[in-house]
């Protein structure tokens, strides 16, 4: 079976090949447009998306050496992330179908994040996924090819939105999430103890707590600029430890709750490099197996669309031509 995957969930315009013999293409637009208002303006981006989806996708089926001709079906990502670039992908993926007569798929984003998993490897079920990203950050246990229960998510902010808002806080680019990682590699993690909410829970998380607090942290001082001058690193590398403790010690419960043996981690703060140490160390001591997608499948792409499109049709999950895009997960099941 020969997949095309399409992504157009957020901000980056994406297309993948996924075939019986691997991922055989990966293409990813990403939307400069954004950098200068430090977030993801929703209009702008569904007109980006609009712009480039048909080279986009036109690229992802030369680098794979399959035309479409070959293309057994269309999966593209439903839900959940912004409603207008959600219906781009959505309405091309359609046009597809229609035109070709071909399968459609509809692709849950956050399902995908896990699914990255199985690019290049075979994680064993049942397994636990600490799925963390720009809008969720959950606990997930996965029983078996799309049987999840959520055993935990955030309260208020998400893992990547924490290390984004706190980036804006310290003046670093959008998205601050890389940079705060590449900042923190040059400083000392104990330079500063911040709060770690929410640690009597098992499953569930707070994270809006910490940048109000690093917020506080940076006011409260008279010599603010010299000081961000001098521990910038520093602060990174506090700030990153207090995300990627809690983001471990939950994990660490989930595996203690469901007794799983395996790990994977999933999502865009699965790039952090602080995490995917922490989590290393935690699955070894726990003598548990740990996935975690190579960069390129962490962050948003498509190659997790189309392996997730390939494991759904394999099992024959296709949707109707009146599919319908969901902006947030709770309209999703
Ligand atoms: O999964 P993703 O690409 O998009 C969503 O589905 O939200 O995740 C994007 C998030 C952003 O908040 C970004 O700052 C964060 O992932 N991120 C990182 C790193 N790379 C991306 N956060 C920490 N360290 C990184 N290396
Ligand atoms: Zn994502």
């Amino acid at each position: 079976m020969n997949i095309l995957g399409i992504e157009s969930s957020c901000d980056e315009t994406a297309a993948a090949v996924y075939t019986a013999d691997g991922l055989q293409s990966n293409v990813i637009a990403s939307q400069a447009v954004h950098e200068r208002y430090g977030g993801v303006v929703p209009e702008l981006a569904s007109r980006a998306h609009h712009k480039t989806i048909q080279a986009t996708v036109q690229q992802s089926l030369e680098e794979a050496g399959i035309s479409l001709d070959r293309i057994d079906a269309v999966a593209v990502t439903q839900g959940p992330g912004l409603m207008g670039s959600l219906l781009v992908g959505l309405c091309f993926a359609k046009g597809l179908c229609l035109s070709r007569d071909l399968p459609l798929i509809g692709v849950n984003h956050m399902d995908a994040h896990i699914y990255a998993n199985f690019i290049d490897g075979e994680p064993e079920y049942p397994f636990v996924s600490l799925t963390v990203s720009g809008g969720h950050t959950q606990l997930v246990h996965v029983r078996g090819p799309f049987d999840h229960i959520l055993l935990g998510q955030t309260r208020d902010d998400a893992a990547g939105e924490a290390f984004d808002k706190i980036g804006k806080i310290l003046g670093l680019p959008y998205p601050a999430g890389p940079e705060i990682d590449k900042c923190a590699k040059e400083g000392n993690p104990q330079f500063h103890d911040f709060p770690q909410a929410m640690l009597d829970n098992k499953f569930e998380f707070s994270f809006s707590g910490l940048k109000t607090s690093v917020k506080y942290y940076l006011e409260d001082r008279e010599d603010r600029a010299s000081f961000l001058t001098d521990h910038l690193s520093d602060i990174c590398a506090s700030v990153s430890r207090a995300i990627t403790d809690v983001l471990v010690k939950k994990l660490e419960n989930a595996i203690e709750h469901t007794g799983v043996r395996t790990v994977v981690l999933a999502g865009g703060v699965s790039a952090n490099s602080m995490l995917r140490t922490r989590a290393r160390e935690m699955a070894r001591e726990k003598d548990c197996r740990l996935y975690i997608p190579r960069l390129a499948y962490c962050t948003d792409n498509a190659a997790m669309i189309a392996v997730t499109g390939y494991m759904m049709g394999q099992r024959q999950m296709y949707s109707d031509m009146n599919l319908k895009p969901y902006a947030n997960l709770t309209e999703s099941r």
